[in-house]
């Protein structure tokens, strides 16, 4: 039984930290389990002489005050108070111990193959040595790092180099001084036997910056494309927000071992393998895309995080929101807009409504938790970059680049709220009133828009009624309506927009742009002068990030499909349809699928004028989650099923179209990473699904596969092979494991490819996969490769017999042993718990009650099941 419950931390208990570390010294001696760390921290009282500082898992061996030893202290509770101390500026010197190699947990200092690295945000610092850990308090930090030479060659840690040299006993050390102070979770530390690979930017006042990608030996052809993304970051920071790199260098390095994606600590990045390393043979497009978009969120917290700062972490929307928003950005400038919005909205809706409908639902800045390592959700990222989407709606991109202006002229160099960012977006823009939408930021759940239109022939008047309502989350039973931004446009019936004119309200100075304001629970719109009955696209660009209900009929969908001048539109649209068929075939097994949809969808097919990319996604149908969101107990299988057939369907009606684009996408053209090549492989890719699916094209996956030239090719027919259970999957899967069983970032790909399968042998084939020599419990993105797919594989973790989910709970608890946080993602398979039928709901109820009142479990998998339970 749990003895004692997790302290829940409030956001109305903030109080202002007693004191102020300037300085910090640090001195490292490592080690790979006994570690030497020497603070001397400069340290200014503003309130009392009481410090309270916080440590967890060290080794305290000596405490001095300005230079005496000092006794005054005490260690309880993870937090060493010292007391009586000076009411003057004193100095404060620590010694601790920190064993690095037990550290399988990868918060703090810890060893990645082998190498020494850190991870300090949120709450990492103080698991290298007892600091005031919080992020409004600032400190300038240097560091002395001290290692053998021949292990670690180099030393890095923030700033700039300012010393190193040779030392006795084959050790050598560096010294490094970051002159911006800086909350500790930005700290890093570095040190290893690595390769790199240089180059400079020359930034727009015409400072040189060295630029360092730092990877394994080896991998240096790999990481050339994350050096190209920097430099296109840096580029486009400067000309859309005006923002300049303030250091000499900026350093990138590539491990193994890690929680997240990457890390944005202040000059030296560190980077989840993944996100780094890329070559045309070992790295699908979306990992290039990936690497571009997470190269670049990172270096644009060096403005939007790290320049201004949280002031504590229920704020961490405040950078998580806007850098997302900015990094969004970055990718639609570089490449389809569209796209990317469609890419952005498709991953909302799979990964965020979802949270936002379930027991871990929150507000982007919530109010409480207990672990604050599980509040880096969907929700604080990618809900919160679509509220910072929506002050960019509203105030148009000038107003809001006015408003980034004004951020940071009130508050560089500050730790700030989500409330000063709103002041600064509003103050540069006439005191725009934000009170209503701040409700954006304590409301948690997604509002649902329901809109009836009518059509008035006679008046010449067409009336839009938006009733919203947002469903009661934990905590939160009722709702205040909120402000939002709706872009629409009525389309006549050539396909135009026609010119908006309300009849009924003066707030009109938006129209010209289709932006509507939503506040009320109710709203009427009356259009006037609308001469024929209109087609109204709706919620253009998802402007606002709702679920939206509408009268609209199937006919006005295909119209839309056809001609709607807003691309998301036309997608959205083409979902719609396809939901509807879905749906209809989930209710009667012998539905027959809409003439109007299969037309539609062939239409789209055929269409010369559409650029591929946009092409794939538009006929690409609703994911599985998706489809559940409006079913009370989805049944997966059925889904699946469901989806299956359509998919069949369609397919075998073009097949004759689909075969031709396919062979037309098959002759030999250059490798090149660029939207428009990515975009002919994912059409490529997506048609080789649907051909794979006719008796005669069969084979085609496997012709595939064996001529494939790159790794997008390579696993669109692997992923084929495997669903569908085709010829050659087996040869296929053995040719790929010997060819790249030594690189474990394409390893990854081969486990989780076979764990997400839908068939009923994949349960069976996961528990052998755990044993091959490529998979390692202790890596996170191995466990999230071969155990999070099963997890994430709706149809086999609730697989009726209840062994996927028994078999994950199993999981929790074993990977909770070695890394919460890793246990924690997988405990969100869990999240439907009140969506599951009765029989897996016992099942699932009993291993969620074993976990929660074990006292083995960790904060973070307890916050997160004792959630589920609820
Ligand atoms: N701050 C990182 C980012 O968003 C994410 C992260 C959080 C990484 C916590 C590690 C630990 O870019
Ligand atoms: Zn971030």
């Amino acid at each position: 039984m749990k003895t004692e419950t997790p302290v829940v931390k409030y956001l109305a208990d903030y109080k202002a930290p007693t004191h102020k570390i300037e300085t910090v010294d640090l001195e490292f001696h490592l080690d790979d389990t006994q570690t030497q760390v020497f603070s001397k921290m400069k340290i200014t009282p503003v309130n009392g002489n009481t410090l309270e500082l916080n440590g967890e898992e060290l080794k305290l061996k000596s405490v001095k005050v300005n230079g005496e030893e000092f006794s005054n202290y005490k260690e309880e509770n993870e937090i060493l108070t010292l007391t009586g101390l000076p009411s003057e500026a004193f100095t404060l010197e620590i010694h601790n111990e920190i064993n690095p190699k037990a550290n399988t947990a990868l918060d703090g200092l810890y060893k990645s193959g082998g190498m020494f690295c850190s991870q300090n945000e949120p709450e990492g610092f103080r698991r290298i040595t007892y600091f005031i850990d919080r992020p409004d308090n600032l400190s300038v930090f240097t560091t002395k790092i001290i290692a053998d030479k021949k292990d670690y060659p180099f030393l890095l840690s923030n700033g700039n180099l300012i010393e190193s040299g040779d030392l006795e006993d084959g050790k050598h050390f560096a010294v490094w001084n970051d002159p911006f102070a800086k909350p500790a979770y930005l700290y890093a530390l570095v040190a290893g036997d690595l390769a790199v690979i240089e180059d400079t930017f020359k930034t727009k006042s015409g400072r040189d910056v060295k630029l360092q990608v730092f990877v394994d030996k080896g991998n240096e052809e790999k990481s050339h494309h994350a050096m190209e993304s920097l430099k296109k970051s840096m580029k486009w920071d400067e000309k859309r927000f005006r923002l300049e790199y303030d250091l000499d260098i900026y350093m990138i390095v590539a491990v193994d071992s890690f929680n997240m994606g990457a890390m944005e600590n202040k000059g030296l990045n560190i980077f989840n393998s993944a996100y780094v390393l890329a070559s045309k043979e070992t790295a699908e497009d979306r990992n290039f895309f990936g690497i571009e978009s997470v190269v670049g969120h990172e270096y644009f917290h060096n403005w939007t995080g790290n320049r201004v700062t949280c002031r504590d972490w229920f704020q961490l929307t405040l950078k998580e929101g806007l850098t997302v928003f900015r990094d969004q950005e970055f990718s639609a400038d570089l490449n389809s807009r569209s796209v990317c919005r469609i890419n952005d909205v498709r991953n909302l809706k799979a990964a965020q409504f979802p949270e936002d409908a379930g027991p871990q639902s929150h507000p982007i800045q919530p109010k409480s938790y207990i672990e604050m390592n599980n509040f880096y959700t969907m929700t604080i990222y990618e809900k919160g970059a679509e509220v910072i989407r929506m002050y960019h709606t509203l105030l148009g991109e000038e107003g809001f680049q006015r408003g980034m202006d004004k951020y940071f002229e009130l508050y560089d160099g500050q730790a700030v709220t989500t409330a000063d960012f709103t002041h600064a977006m509003s103050v540069a823009n006439d005191n725009y009133d934000f009170s209503q939408f701040r409700r954006w930021y304590d409301q948690a759940g997604t509002p649902v828009l329901d809109i009836t239109t009518k059509y008035d022939e006679a008046a010449k008047e067409f009336t839009l009624t938006v009733n919203q309502s947002t469903p009661a989350t934990p905590g939160q039973p009722t709702k205040e309506p909120f402000h939002m931004p709706f872009l629409l446009g009525l389309l006549d019936s050539a396909g135009n927009d026609m010119t908006l004119a309300l009849k009924n309200r003066d707030d009109q100075n938006d129209l010209d742009r289709g932006l509507l304001h939503i506040k009320a629970d109710t709203e009427t719109f009356v259009f006037a002068n609308v001469n024929e009955r209109p087609v109204a696209s709706l919620n253009r660009n998802f402007s606002a990030p709702v679920v939206l209900r509408s009268d609209l009929t199937d006919e006005d969908f295909v119209f839309l499909m056809a001609n709607d001048n807003d691309d998301f539109n036309r997608y959205e649209a083409g979902q719609a349809l396809a939901l509807k068929n879905i749906h209809a075939m989930l209710k009667d097994e012998n539905h027959q699928v809409d003439e109007l949809f299969i037309k539609a969808w062939g239409s789209i097919l055929n269409d010369n004028n559409i650029d591929e990319e946009f092409k794939a996604v538009c006929l690409s149908l609703p994911s599985m989650i998706d489809v559940a969101a409006t079913i009370d107990i989805p049944n997966y299988r059925a889904i699946h099923e469901a989806k299956d057939k359509l998919f069949k369907l369609l397919a075998n009606t073009y097949k004759l179209e689909l075969a031709s684009i396919y062979n037309d996408l098959s002759t030999e053209r250059p490798f090149k990473v660029d939207a428009k090549a990515m975009g002919e492989r994912k059409l490529r890719g997506f048609v080789l699904a649907c051909l794979s699916t006719v008796e005669e094209h069969k084979e085609l996956a496997r012709e595939c596969f064996k001529y494939a030239t790159n790794m997008t090719d390579m696993m669109n027919s692997l992923s084929v092979m495997v669903n569908e259970n085709l010829p050659g999957c087996q040869e296929s899967l053995k040719e790929f494991y010997d060819k790249f069983k030594d690189q474990t970032l394409v390893m990854q790909k081969w486990l989780s490819v076979q764990a997400s399968s839908c068939d009923d042998t994949t349960f069976d084939k996961v528990q052998e996969l755990m044993k091959d020599e490529v998979f390692d419990m202790n890596v996170p993105n191995l466990v999230s490769a071969l155990i999070g797919s099963f997890a994430r594989n709706k149809v086999q973790f609730n697989h009726e017999s209840g062994r996927g989910m028994k078999f994950i709970a199993e999981m929790i608890r074993k990977v909770d042993a070695i890394n919460p946080q890793s246990a924690s993602r997988l405990a969100g398979a869990f999240n439907d718990y009140r969506k599951m039928p009765a029989d897996l709901k016992e099942i699932a109820k009993a291993e969620l009650t074993a976990i929660v009142e074990s006292d083995k479990t960790s904060k973070n998998v307890y916050e997160k099941l004792s959630k589920t339970l609820n």
